[in-house]
């Protein structure tokens, strides 16, 4: 591999911060936004962030300088969000369960608006919000598309716990209507994540479209559509990009040309997985039979996704003697279990005490992260222009007991 991450040499970061590292190239993430900016901005279509990707502090002192909006959904990610200096006007909430506190925080005015999911939610949304100024919200509809990959259907919705089923939408509105302290001033559809392709996104829009035309006509300011988040990356940084941008971005432009309505989108995945890396020390290699199994110091507790999910992430070796990596082993974690992370090729004089990256690991990997084994969660640090920082402390064994009670 590039033996460096964001200009710093991968031994400095390890030899620094110890292993397990998580390490943003925040150079690679401020690229990546500027394509989306180009791409979406340009044809005026707003980018929000999905925080559930990954989000601490620091990142959201890098998004807050940009143009990104961001889109939370727990008072932890709006904290973080406050803290990081995020103003309001750029944050929103997402959720399908929110507790009364996240509504409290809505209707004090700490996000833009409320993305409301379901009946209940607007009913408890609209008691707290009672002889208020009127609360902005937005409706999350289940347009009935489901997609993972460039495959999608059109389930009826069925499949997906997710926003008013298609046919309580006009109803839905009807309820807004009587409800003053209510403002509906978008459509919201998120359909999956992973996708790779146009079509799917387009399609969604276009329902969108036609429920925000049925809002209008019943009165309602509805301007805004979010088209979700769930674009795709490849499944190795030398494959070429899985989801055009500027194609998508077209498309999406294209069909609200000439309507009332303004875009948005909220990746989290396509924004953040390929900058970041987590960076392992191998602490055996053995055979078991004709199997090679490399075991390294981390493991399901802080990337969960290939147990959950089945997912891939590449492997590169950090400065092996580096022979060409021929030979296939099963990539462990130190869990007390199974812990698979992948089938992988490695050197055969691959031993203790090297260094391996997992790559594209930016996203859902340490926002996913738990504690299982009463392991602590690995730093998290951000390099650029050939300088590192620690942005997120790595949890020590006392950080794990801190809730316990005894
Ligand atoms: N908007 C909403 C309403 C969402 O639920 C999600 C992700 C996103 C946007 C961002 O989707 P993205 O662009 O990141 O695909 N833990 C899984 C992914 C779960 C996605 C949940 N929702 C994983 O590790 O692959």
């Amino acid at each position: 591999m590039d033996e460096s991450i964001g200009g710093v040499p991968v031994r400095e970061l390890a030899a620094t911060y110890g292993t397990p590292l998580h390490i943003i190239d925040t150079d690679e993430l401020g690229l990546e936004v500027d394509r989306f900016e180009r791409a979406f901005g340009g044809r005026g279509i707003t980018v929000g962030y999905a925080a559930k990707a990954f989000l601490c502090i620091g990142l959201v002192e890098f998004i807050a300088q940009t143009k990104l909006r961001l889109d939370v959904c727990s008072l932890g990610e709006l904290l973080t969000a406050e803290r990081g200096g995020m103003p309001a006007q750029r944050i929103y909430f997402h959720g399908c369960g929110k507790t009364d506190l996240e509504l409290a925080a809505i209707v004090e005015r700490r996000v833009a608006f409320d993305v409301i999911d379901n009946a209940e939610e607007l009913e408890r949304l609209a008691f707290l919000a009672a002889g208020g100024p009127p609360v902005d919200v937005m409706l999350r509809i289940n347009t009935g598309i489901e997609a993972h990959t460039h495959e999608y259907v059109r389930t009826g919705g069925e499949n997906t716990k997710f926003g008013i089923a298609a046919a309580d939408v006009l109803n839905t509105f009807g309820v807004l209507a009587a409800r003053p302290q209510l403002r509906l001033i978008g459509l919201h559809s998120h359909i999956g994540s992973g996708i790779i392709d146009a079509p799917p996104f387009v399609d969604n829009l276009g329902l969108l479209v036609e429920w925000a035309d049925a809002a209008r006509a019943q009165g309602h300011p509805v301007t805004q559509l979010i088209a979700g988040g769930g674009m795709g990356i490849e499944a190795t940084p030398a494959d070429a990009r899985a989801l055009d941008l500027d194609v998508l971005a077209a498309e999406l432009a294209a069909r609200v040309a000439g309507t009332p309505y303004r875009v948005a989108i909220e990746p989290g995945r396509a924004l953040i997985a390929r900058a970041g890396s987590t960076l392992y020390g191998v602490v055996a290699v053995k055979r078991q039979g004709r199997r090679r199994f490399v075991i390294v110091d981390g493991g399901m507790a802080d990337n969960p996704r290939p147990a959950l999910y089945g997912a891939h992430h590449h492997l590169d070796v950090v400065d092996s003697a580096a022979i060409e990596p021929a030979h296939p082993a099963t990539l462990c974690g130190r869990s007390c279990e199974n812990d698979r992370l992948g089938d992988v090729m490695v050197p055969g004089d691959l031993r203790a005490g090297d260094l391996v990256a997992l790559r594209t690991t930016g996203a859902y990997t340490y926002s996913m992260a738990s504690n299982y084994n009463r392991f602590g969660r690995p730093p998290v640090v951000f390099a650029a222009n050939g300088s590192h920082r620690r942005v997120v402390r790595g949890e020590r064994p006392e950080d794990v007991l801190r809730n316990d009670l005894g």
